[in-house]
């Protein structure tokens, strides 16, 4: 974890460099899958891991975002017809002020942060990603949530005619996930509207998501228009789909293998076959920021 103080790859490596390098190893696909996006400033965050990220092209064409197909690189082909501006997140249920808001007001004085994250996905690959976000708190206080708020359901956008994924019944529709309110209000968790330093490419949910680094992948929702504080917890997309493989936690835990295989053990995209696995860690490595979370809780049970 970093501290105050530690130097990550990108204090070190001075930015027009490595935008360079990462274009000339992307070369034309990643400019073809991200075209003209625009540039966001944002501060250095103290959640950072000092892990080198992953290159822009693995993280821009190695997606699970079913709604545009489910190869991994169904997302970067099928992505680029979704229409992002304008957007509204409609946020209601248990808070002081629901209503329809506007990206802009979401944004507007939301303080913006590179967060160098480790991602797990269930799958068993993971990536670094210089995500490019804000605190879901600092939402959640900016609407007020209500004392009988116990959970935050969240859901994707509907629009087949730019979805197209979205044409199938291989999930059910809207893509849903949900947060306990005390992991919703972790300073780790955060609504991520960009990486790299850029505005998010579609294919990794713009143009507002989920990130919640210490879950598996599928808890990160992505391309979010609905948020709301409930007192039940809330139906989740792949446990609707399959209760027994996916439970409604999903902390990264590397003794609680999935029914069909183990999560021990990760592969780091793009690590080349001679890299070998990595050990997985106990939530994906965050456990000192959320372990007290779940004091208590047995977490082969609340999986
Ligand atoms: N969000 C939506 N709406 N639809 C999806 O299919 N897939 C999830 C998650 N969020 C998914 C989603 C899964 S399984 C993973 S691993 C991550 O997105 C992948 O995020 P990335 O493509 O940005 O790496």
């Amino acid at each position: 974890m970093r501290v105050p103080g530690d130097l990550k790859w990108s204090d070190v490596t001075p930015k027009p460099l490595w935008v360079n390098r990462r274009q000339i190893i992307a070369g034309g696909a990643a400019l073809l899958a991200t075209p003209a996006l625009a540039k966001i400033e944002a501060a250095k965050s103290v959640f950072s891991t000092t892990d080198a990220p992953n290159t822009l092209e693995e993280i821009t064409t190695y997606n699970n975002f079913y709604e545009f197909g489910t190869d991994k690189g169904d997302p970067a082909r099928n992505a680029g017809a979704l229409t992002t501006s304008p957007w509204t997140v409609v946020i209601d249920g248990m808070v002081d002020r629901p209503g329809s808001y506007g990206l802009e007001d979401i944004l507007k004085d939301a303080p913006l942060e590179e967060r160098i994250y480790r991602f797990r996905c269930v799958e068993a690959w993971a990536m670094i990603i210089p995500w490019i976000g804000f605190e879901l708190g600092h939402l959640l206080n900016k609407v007020g949530v209500q004392p009988g708020a116990k959970f935050v359901a969240f859901e994707t956008l509907v629009r087949p005619e730019e979805m197209p994924g979205q044409a199938t019944s291989i999930l059910e529709w809207p893509y849903r996930e949900g947060l306990r309110l005390d992991e919703a209000m972790n300073p780790l968790t955060i609504l991520a509207t960009g990486l790299y330093g850029e505005e998010m490419p579609k294919q990794n949910g713009a143009p507002i998501r989920l990130v919640v680094p210490w879950k598996y992948g599928f808890k990160s929702i992505k391309s979010i228009v609905k948020i709301s504080l409930v007192a039940e917890m809330p139906q989740t997309t792949w446990n609707m789909l399959q209760p027994s493989e996916y439970g409604f936690y999903s902390n990264v835990n590397p003794t609680v293998d999935h029914p069909r295989w183990s999560q021990a053990s990760e592969r780091r995209v793009g690590a080349g076959i001679f890299a070998g696995r990595q050990d997985t860690l106990l939530f994906n490595g965050y456990g000192e920021q959320v372990a007290a979370l779940y004091a208590g809780q047995d977490l082969a049970k609340d999986f």
